[in-house]
């Protein structure tokens, strides 16, 4: 079994998917990890060096890739509901679950990070609104299943989770 989690940067997809990880017995992967790793470089020298559009390419492939694997909890990173031939692969593993949040819950968990390339504009704050809007019909679209974390723990997000993973298998 699989799980997917897909969703904007800060929702908590990390954070959740570790702990479905533990819970669950499943390995935890996270598609930018796996890019970095393949790629020997950090996203933000993918993004500077190569481009956006590249890195998309790349992760639609780490996507094909993993249709050869089983057993893990799987982070996206926010952009990759976006392509219908993602969605079509992220399906294929699994149930895809978006979890939200509030564009002012976001920006709190991301301001002081510095490893987003999308988020360092001069007005962050209004770019996560603008970015949001624009992918939030995207999002719901993939999603078989949504979570809104603005006032949950990822403790009480996983929990949930798997509360309707035993829901709808009973
Ligand atoms: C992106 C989100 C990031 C990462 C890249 C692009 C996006 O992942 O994939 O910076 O387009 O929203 P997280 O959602 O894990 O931060």
């Amino acid at each position: 079994m699989n799980i997917v989690l897909i969703g904007f940067m800060g929702v908590g997809k990390s954070a959740v998917g570790h702990l479905l990880a533990s819970e669950l017995k499943l390995n935890f992967l996270d598609t930018d990890e796996l890019i970095e790793k393949t790629e020997g470089r950090s996203l933000s020298e993918i993004f500077k060096a190569s481009g956006e559009a590249y890195f998309r390419q790349v992760e639609t492939e780490t996507l094909r890739t993993l249709q050869d694997y089983d057993n893990f909890v799987l982070s996206t990173g926010g952009g990759m509901a976006l392509k219908e031939e993602n969605v079509s692969l992220l399906k294929s593993l699994g149930p895809v679950i978006l979890l939200k949040a509030e564009p002012d819950v976001v920006f709190e968990r991301v301001k002081n990070e510095k490893h987003r390339p999308l988020l360092e504009v001069a007005d962050p704050k209004a770019e996560i609104v603008k970015i949001l809007e624009f992918r939030e019909p995207f999002y719901d679209k993939a999603a078989d299943h949504v979570v809104d974390t603005s006032k949950m723990s990822p403790e009480e997000t996983a929990k949930e989770i798997i509360q309707w993973l035993r829901s709808k298998s009973s």
